[in-house]
């Protein structure tokens, strides 16, 4: 696989599938109404949804799957729905993570996990520490997660930490800090559910990641759906800032 740097973390040039999907997990409360059914039906649907998506990522050879699940502006929702949505989060922690294991999957939540209870917040640590060792599918949950306060929680780390070169830190001092410091950028970024919008998502990983909208809603958004998004993603050109004939002169440039 052709790599190149840019300011951008290493990137594959060329890619049969992408290593790296991103997925803001939208439309599961338009899906529950369109059936007369309560929100929570269509969280409880969209879980489904994940263990297919996990599966699909392991059969394809896709090495790490990040999935928006609860944002740090969810908190707004009425509190009934933010407690069944905790109480669902649990359930699927207790229920998956064997099955997870067993698979080779590595699961790791990213966020600001303080704001959860303690209970867990130990679950948590739990299903981290099991996993460990696994390398077949690195999963990771992104709950109370925002864009912009991971990059602050890395430069008020980085201001700890390299105080004494402040004002001479480097895109890798930060990025190291980040959460998803372990993998690289996505390749290819997924919103189902119609809306076209980062909501304070990956900001900073998303700079040169392939962006793919659909109006299907997550808890539609089954197999085959998922190979019209790799699809798609396998016609694009990723450019990186150079010309198309550049690279059809020097593909490994
Ligand atoms: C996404 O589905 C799941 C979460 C944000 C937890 P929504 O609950 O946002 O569904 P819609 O957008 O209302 O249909
Ligand atoms: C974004 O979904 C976050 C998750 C899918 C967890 P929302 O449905 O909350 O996004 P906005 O607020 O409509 O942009
Ligand atoms: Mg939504």
């Amino acid at each position: 696989m052709a790599l190149f740097s840019s300011s951008t973390r290493d990137v594959p040039s060329v890619a049969e599938v992408p290593r790296h999907v991103a997925v803001i997990m939208d439309g599961n409360g338009r899906w529950a109404k369109k059936r007369f059914l309560p929100r929570v039906a269509g969280h409880v649907k969209g879980v489904e949804l994940v263990r297919e998506m996990v599966r699909s990522c392991l059969e394809r050879g896709i090495r790490y799957l990040t999935l928006f699940a609860f944002s740090s502006e969810n908190w707004r929702r009425p509190q009934e729905e933010v407690s069944l949505l905790m109480q669902l989060f649990v359930k699927a922690l207790q229920q998956e993570v064997e099955k997870l294991d067993r698979n080779g999957v590595r699961l790791r939540v990213i966020g600001d996990l303080a704001r959860f209870d303690e209970p867990l917040q130990q679950l948590i640590r739990q299903a981290e520490a099991q996993t460990a060792g696994n390398t077949a599918l690195e999963l990771t949950i992104a709950a109370n997660y925002g864009g912009r306060w991971d990059i602050m929680q890395a430069v008020n780390r980085l201001a700890t930490e390299k105080a004494d070169q402040a004002g001479g830190w480097s895109e890798a001092d930060l990025e190291s800090r980040l959460s998803m410091h372990f993998a690289p950028e996505p390749d290819l970024f997924i919103r189902t559910g119609g809306e076209e919008r980062i909501s304070n998502f990956l900001l900073w990983q998303l700079a040169y990641t392939e962006f793919y909208f659909t109006p299907t809603l997550w808890p539609d958004f089954n197999a085959t759906e998922f190979d019209k998004a790799i699809a798609s993603y396998q016609q694009r050109e990723r450019r990186f800032g150079r010309t198309s004939e550049q690279l059809s002169d020097t593909p490994n440039a």
